[in-house]
């Protein structure tokens, strides 16, 4: 049996399983990371038993794992007849293999207590803090065993970044993966690539060029938020609920904060581009509490807000807009100490790093114009937030 991998992955998937301690792929978006990994051990553990451990680092249920991406992969090779696809486990039918699913932060115990793991997968591992890679490296002690990494490199000072790339660790096969690298990068994400190359050079060397985020002041949350584990307390103000809805490229975005101590705390997200309205409600019942609280969003879309409170049966009214309600809300957003966002919520930390100002071709200043794109979870923070950043609403102003 044979899988069809990128051409620079050859000794990745082909090298004997205990050649080396880590195999690490990282890099920008499309580069056929997962696919890759995924299929490669679907291919080792047909041919001989292994207990394979795909963890992250949060992981609420299965749903939330590379389960669905191994299933489907297994389907995509031919091999659905020798596996048995389980809510929680996938195992092969003859050979005694399984595919076990972790979340790593809320189960050290569990993880601990893991026996016998011939491959550890952990996938977004830009997400996996010290104290997860403590814990799991020891427990991954059978001999020949092996612990495999993906990720997007978010910030150069993750402990991910630092323990893989910048420490380069004994035997351990490190690779740099692009979207070039992929011979079956579907075309849209090729235009989106190029398009985001011409557009913001900066996002493109991040997002698809696999680069850690650098700081620049163009960027308008600068210096002020960071992400960190986080529960709400009792006397915190929220839940609120704010949403933006996509329109063809963009996500249609849904998140839950709170206000307390004088900082913002991004607790939820769910998104999604191309979803249809018939599928928003369920998008939208991702976050805890939806069901419970009103949900402020863009009036743009009076049809899909009706849709919502008729079908989706969720409490979805208008946020309204006014002159300068966008720079209002920056400036609501940057008057907090900190912008906490909890480390579940990916694209509001991808948006942080990315959401910035357009800058002068000659100087390099940033200019009072905001760049289009990644503003789609502030833009849902904001709405959410809209009747605290319009502490004067005009008499007569009407929601959209
Ligand atoms: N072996 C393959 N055969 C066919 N198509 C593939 C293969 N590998 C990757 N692809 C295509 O490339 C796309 C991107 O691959 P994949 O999701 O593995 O990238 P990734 O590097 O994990 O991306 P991200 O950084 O966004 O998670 C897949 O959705 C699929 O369409
Ligand atoms: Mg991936």
């Amino acid at each position: 049996m044979q899988v069809a991998l990128p051409r620079k992955l050859y000794r990745f998937a082909s090298a004997p399983l205990g050649t080396y301690r880590y195999r690490v792929l990282y890099g920008g978006r499309g580069s056929a990371k997962s696919w890759s990994i995924a299929r490669t051990l679907i291919l080792l553990a047909s041919q001989s038993p292994l207990r394979i451990l795909c963890g992250r680092e949060y992981q609420s249920s299965v749903r939330d794992s590379v389960h669905r991406l191994l299933s489907d992969q297994i389907s995509a090779m031919g091999l659905g007849g020798a596996w048995d696809v389980q809510r929680s486990t996938i195992v092969h039918g003859t050979n005694g293999s399984e595919f076990i699913f972790k979340g790593l932060r809320h189960n050290p115990q569990e993880i601990k207590s893991t026996e016998a793991v011939d491959v550890a997968w952990i996938e977004e591992a830009e997400a996996v803090s010290a104290e997860s890679w403590r814990v799991l490296i020891p427990t991954i002690r059978k001999p020949g065993s092996e612990i495999w990494v993906s990720f997007n490199p978010a910030q150069e000072t993750d402990p991910t970044y630092q323990r893989f790339v910048v420490q380069d660790p004994h035997r351990a096969l490190v690779i740099k993966m692009g979207y070039r690298d992929n011979p079956w990068l579907p075309a849209v994400l090729r235009e989106e690539a190029e398009e985001a190359k011409r557009r913001d050079p900066e996002a493109y060397a991040h997002v698809w060029g696999g680069e850690p985020w650098t700081r620049s002041d163009a960027q308008v949350l600068v210096d002020k938020w960071v992400v960190e584990d986080f529960t709400p307390a009792k006397t915190w103000d929220g839940p609120y609920f704010g949403a933006d809805w996509g329109f063809s490229q963009d996500p249609t975005v849904l998140v839950r904060f709170w206000l307390a101590d004088g900082c913002l705390w991004i607790e939820y997200e769910a998104g999604g581009v191309g979803v249809e309205l018939q599928n928003l409600g369920d998008l939208f019942r991702q976050v805890p509490g939806a069901e419970d609280y009103r949900i402020r969003s863009d009036g743009s879309r009076p049809e899909t807000i009706r849709y919502m409170q008729t079908e989706a049966n969720l409490d979805v009214i208008a946020a309204p807009k006014w002159a300068g309600s966008v720079e209002e809300g920056v400036t609501w957003l940057r008057s907090h100490d900190r912008i906490v966002i909890h480390p579940r919520c990916r694209r509001a930390s991808e948006e942080a790093r990315l959401w910035s100002y357009k800058t002068d071709r000659q100087t390099g200043d940033p200019l009072p114009v905001l760049k289009p794109g990644y503003d789609h979870v502030w833009d849902a923070v904001r709405y959410g937030a809209a009747p605290m950043i319009r502490k004067t609403p005009e008499p007569g102003l009407r929601a959209l």
